[in-house]
């Protein structure tokens, strides 16, 4: 598969609407019978056909014939819908590198825009929408518009991948069965997706993680953080750093999350030692039974870090009870 910008360059506007049904047509079953995409396209017979052999051949959309004619997307489609939602909303401008890949997401850098606010492009989640191809800017590419709203901004573009090994899962449970959940993992990365959204939503600006800026279908739009991971560096002032990131943990928990997936993985350190947390779909309410022990957890893993790293001695007990403490003074 060729890279996500490439692959979308070389979308018509035919083919993303037809990738669009198959996706709609996924959330009733796992593979969109081919009169479903005949009767609710607006491409005639010959157009859906030659459509879906081309989408076929990109590896974009599979296809079973057994025990009927029908038509299936993967990731790689999934994310080509996103990225073309947002491109039409005008929130991305342009796609950049590659920035990371984890567990459970890729992540690429972009140039964008924040949607504006109550404007037509503010719309959080529109992908329950119907027909929205009809609002595709007319240029192709990943340039969407080529009017000046005002600079770019530098963003990064998370695909959420929840899901993955769970689908598979699911499909050998339940391939024998006719009803059951469809597509278990284009629900679990929307809800990936969503939940991230709304922690940052909830913790910026009191907290240090990246300002989220749009959601797309399982795509999370937010700032592009500078830095590196904190398991990467040598650090010169580690107690400093350790300190920051404490504090950090303490004003989301004040703020009513705890991460719940903490590590040096997920602590971005800037040049001039400046701490962003980012990774926060797993987080849970402080009003979860299991919140204590999983900020314990948080607190643990980033101290030991610094304890194996830097020789640094904190006493994680008294790091989480002063947490607690604090907010309850
Ligand atoms: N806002 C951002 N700005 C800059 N880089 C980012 C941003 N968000 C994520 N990244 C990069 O992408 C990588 C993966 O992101 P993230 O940790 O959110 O995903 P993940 O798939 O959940 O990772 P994990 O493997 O920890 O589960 C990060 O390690 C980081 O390098
Ligand atoms: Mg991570």
């Amino acid at each position: 598969m060729e890279n996500l910008a490439e692959a979308f360059l070389r979308l018509d506007r035919k083919e993303i609407a037809l990738l669009k049904a198959i996706e709609r047509g996924m959330r009733r079953s796992e593979w969109v019978p081919i009169e479903d995409l005949l009767a609710k396209g607006r491409l005639s017979l010959k157009g859906t056909r030659t459509g879906l052999s081309k989408l076929v051949s990109k590896k974009l959309v599979f296809k079973t014939t057994e025990p009927y004619e029908g038509y299936q997307i993967g990731f790689a489609a999934y994310d080509l819908i996103a990225l073309s939602e947002l491109v039409a909303r005008g929130v991305v401008v342009s796609l950049g590198d590659l920035l990371g890949v984890g567990k459970e997401s890729v992540v690429f850098e972009a140039l964008g825009r924040a949607p504006a606010r109550g404007g037509a492009g503010s719309k959080e989640d529109p992908s329950e929408e119907d027909g929205r191809e009809k609002n595709l800017p007319g240029g192709r590419g990943v340039a969407g518009s080529t009017e000046d709203l005002g600079e770019l901004i530098p963003l990064a573009v998370k695909f959420h991948r929840q899901g993955t090994t769970s689908f598979k899962h699911v499909r050998r449970a339940r391939s024998h069965l006719l009803d059951g959940p469809r597509c278990a993992w284009i629900h679990a990365a929307r809800i990936g997706a969503a939940r991230e959204y709304k922690v940052l939503k909830a913790l910026y600006p009191a907290v240090s993680v990246p300002e989220p800026v749009a959601l797309s279908f399982h795509a999370l739009v937010m700032e592009h953080m500078g830095g590196a991971e904190l398991y990467k560096l040598d650090l010169e002032n580690p107690k400093e750093c350790l300190e920051i990131v404490l504090e950090e943990i303490a004003a989301a928990w004040r703020g009513g999350f705890v991460h719940a997936d903490l590590s040096p993985y997920n602590v971005l350190v800037g040049e001039d030692g400046e701490i962003v947390i980012i990774d926060w779909p797993q987080a849970v309410s402080r009003t979860d039974p299991r919140s204590v022990d999983l900020l314990g957890r948080d607190v643990k893993n980033v101290i030991d870090h610094f304890e194996r790293k830097y020789r640094l001695d904190v006493e994680p007990q008294e790091a989480i009870a002063s947490i607690i403490a604090e907010d309850e003074n």
